[in-house]
């Protein structure tokens, strides 16, 4: 079998797309323009490229957006005032604190201090709380597992995956575990592996959705893939290329592509899969969060 590849460039793009019209009509029916606040702290330069795509995305989609960037040495008081600030400002729907911060700021105070009715990351207790007990209407849902649902729903061609086993690799706050009761939600048989799991190969080849969120670059072997299961690859790693030339480096995710490719029945690539999703479903979200604000039944994704 030579799996399908899921094009998460162009199923973002629809999803922007959707973003779009929908503030067209918010903002003529109501006036209500959906404002984002990203903060930065520090200069890693990773973070900076995701925060500056965040902050453009915003803009072609109708937003009122805000970047602000803080120095390295930023204090976690000055953190905390400005989230206070953002949290009291009217025109701003949805915050997002980009992680990581630097090691003197205590990230679990900083992100439950951003007001769980803006919290676009869907890291406040509150959210995880909402997502775990079922309450997903209700819930800010963490942008990198809402993409890959999105991806994975249009990959099975269906919104019910009752019968079906997905194992997730990965237990991480940001990927694992909300993905985990999303595919709870979704009728899924779940399974959550780790760095303790004993016979992983022997686990993952049970899986017909199979989703890995590790960060160990090309982790999962070809022979792990259940043939015909539908794989998702949340890994974006950052590797050496001495075939491309000398200091150069490329991207990977936790899967091995091309083997896993061989068995899969659909699968996402690394760079195009997964990662262009995590921003659209951000935009996705602050568009929810200003409805829900002005008291509008907000679009679904
Ligand atoms: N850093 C890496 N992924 C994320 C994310 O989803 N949200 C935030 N705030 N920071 C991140």
């Amino acid at each position: 079998m030579s799996a399908t590849v899921i094009d998460g460039k162009s199923v973002a793009a629809q999803v922007v797309e959707q973003v779009t019209s929908h503030t067209t009509k918010l903002i003529s029916e109501t006036g209500i323009v959906p404002g984002i606040a990203v903060v930065i702290v520090g200069e890693d330069p990773a973070s900076q490229v995701y925060v500056r795509s965040k902050g453009k995305r915003a803009v072609e989609c109708g937003f009122h957006s805000v970047t602000h960037k803080l120095a390295e040495d930023t204090d976690e008081n000055t953190l905390l005032n400005l989230i206070n600030e953002l949290n009291n400002d009217e025109v701003i729907h949805g915050i997002l604190v980009q992680l990581p911060l630097p090691d003197h700021i205590e990230e679990g105070k900083i992100i439950q201090a951003v007001s769980p009715d803006k919290d676009v990351d869907g890291f406040h207790f509150i959210n995880v709380g909402k997502l775990g007990t079922g309450e997903i209407a209700t819930a800010f849902v963490p942008c990198t597992p809402a993409g890959s649902m999105v991806l994975l729903k249009q990959a099975l061609g269906k919104q019910d995956f009752s019968g079906l086993n997905a194992v997730v690799v990965g237990r991480s706050n940001i990927v694992g575990k909300p993905i985990a009761n999303l595919l709870l939600a979704a009728n899924a048989t779940v399974t959550i592996a780790h760095s303790r799991t004993k016979d992983l190969p022997e686990l993952t080849k049970t899986a017909d959705i199979l989703i890995a969120a590790v960060g160990r670059p090309e982790m999962i072997k070809g022979n792990w893939v259940k043939p015909g299961a539908v794989v998702i690859d949340v890994g974006i790693n950052r590797i050496d290329a001495p075939e491309k030339g000398e200091g150069k480096t490329r991207l990977v995710g936790d899967v091995a592509y091309d083997e896993c490719a061989e068995a899969a029945s659909a699968i996402t690539p690394v760079p195009g899969g997964v990662g262009p999703m995590t921003i659209a479903m951000l935009m996705a979200t602050t568009l929810i969060a200003a409805c829900r604000k002005a008291g509008i039944e907000p679009p679904t994704f």
